[in-house]
């Protein structure tokens, strides 16, 4: 009953993509259940490079099963782009897919909505969000009056649907914007473009809980693909600073519908130090010459939005919180030739807060807001690692930095990555 999950444990970007791929190979079935392309993978196969936002990373490998779960949000402009994207490169296996019938879909309205509430949060600091109108589409879903499923769009009722949505929209809109700055949305115009989006997505839709649970009984192998990271989870992330969905290791079995219990191996993917696009609190963020050289080393610059990321050291209280939370049994720990060339590097070992120390990783913004990080200083290594092929390659100090991390976080690190290509992965097993 081999079932497994790949979630992120800071704020996205750990590089999920290249570790869900070479496991890929290993599964029958990829599932991606929360977000949508909100998320930026970068998988670099032999010579060619592919960046995907909304189809799982499992499309490059002939012969497995795809399938985008309920919980996603879907774009289906995305998707489509997608396909033939893969369609124009020859990757055969596209066909393989199967999209949910349940999942929530993108309209115009919601990117509308995204762009002027991004600005509009209680807190007063913006949540930077990728403008997809993940949060919107999320919103609406719970709220359901103005909700619109991918299987509603074949139904008589979807003309109507999309005229009673545009004419509440619109009015809300034009209030929420300033004067002037909203056009009104045409109803007629977007139940057009979203017909033919639905009957390009026809051969792709199905009722993928069904198809799921069926496969999970019979035993096939489920790799699940986590998007964003645990800190953006809405529950149990750096609220309000998170994405829309349960981006934690929780939030399998409501987006999938997969009960946790087939799902027996989870996979925790660590950045060697930690980034963070959009705004909210980061303790070890290195706004200063340092980040700018981890993020120029490292090309911290979103795949989505091409936003650059926040850089800073490794936090070892967010990642050890992050990693209970998900139940994960090991960790791969990636861009570790990023970290070459430092004199001396820093982990994040507790935080003090009104002068008390503690491991806890706070429940509320503001408190996170205020904690001083306590840094433990390991020592460098100058050595060039983008070669290693093997643990015997890696510097001492950089397999010392490795054995702290896994102390810290208190699970083994059972891989390390450094490059993008698939051949650039050490198995510390
Ligand atoms: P949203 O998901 O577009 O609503 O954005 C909410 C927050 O999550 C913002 O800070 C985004 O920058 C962040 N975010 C969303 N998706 C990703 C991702 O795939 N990687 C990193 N950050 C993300």
């Amino acid at each position: 009953m081999p079932g497994t999950s790949v979630i992120g444990l800071q704020w996205g970007d750990e590089a999920k993509g290249k570790i869900v791929d070479l496991l890929t190979q290993r599964h029958d079935v990829v599932v991606r259940y929360q977000g949508g392309a909100n998320a930026g993978h970068t998988v670099v196969v032999g010579e060619e490079v592919y960046k995907l936002s909304l189809l799982p990373s499992g499309v490059l490998t002939p012969g497995v099963t795809c399938v985008i779960a309920g919980g996603v949000v879907l774009n289906p402009a995305k998707a489509i782009e997608e396909l033939g994207e893969l369609a124009s490169r020859n990757v055969e296996d596209s066909d393989n897919l199967k999209i949910s019938d349940r999942v929530h879909v993108i309209f115009p309205w919601h990117f509308a909505e995204d762009r002027v509430m991004d600005k509009n949060t209680s807190d007063g600091e913006n949540i930077g969000t990728t403008g997809r109108g993940i949060g919107p589409c999320y919103r609406d879903k719970v709220g359901r009056s103005y909700a619109v499923r991918l299987g509603d769009m074949y139904r008589d009722t979807f003309r109507e649907q999309v005229q009673h949505n545009v004419e509440v929209k619109n009015g809300i809109l034009a209030a929420m914007y300033p004067p002037g700055e909203f056009a009104p949305l045409d109803a007629q115009a977007i139940y057009e473009e979203y017909r033919a989006y639905a009957e390009k997505l026809k051969p792709y839709v199905a009722d993928t809980t069904e198809y799921l649970l069926t496969a999970a009984e019979a035993g096939k192998r489920i790799l699940f693909e986590g998007a964003q990271g645990a800190l953006l989870d809405v529950d149990h992330g750096t609220y309000p600073f998170v994405t829309s969905s349960n981006s934690s290791g929780v939030g399998i079995s409501n987006g999938s519908g997969v009960p946790a219990r087939y799902i027996n191996h989870t996979i925790g993917i660590v950045k060697a130090y930690t980034s963070r696009v959009g705004g909210g609190p980061f303790p070890t963020e290195q706004d200063n010459q340092l980040g700018q050289q981890i993020r120029d080393k490292g090309n911290e610059y979103g795949t989505v939005t091409r936003r650059p990321r926040r850089c800073g050291w490794l936090d070892a209280v967010a990642v050890r919180y992050t990693t209970r939370l998900s139940g994960v049994d090991s960790i791969c720990l990636m861009l570790m030739d990023v970290l070459s060339g430092f004199d001396e590097l820093k982990i994040c070992t507790a935080y003090e807060l009104d002068g008390e120390q503690s491991t806890r990783f706070p429940s509320h913004v503001d408190d996170l807001r205020r904690v001083q990080p306590i840094y433990e200083t390991l020592p460098g290594w100058s050595e060039d690692l983008t070669g290693a092929t093997s643990k015997s390659d890696l510097p001492a100090n950089a397999l010392a930095y490795v054995d702290r991390v896994s102390e810290l976080i208190g699970v083994p690190v059972e891989m390390v990555s450094v490059g993008p290509a698939r051949s650039q992965t050490i198995s510390l097993k």
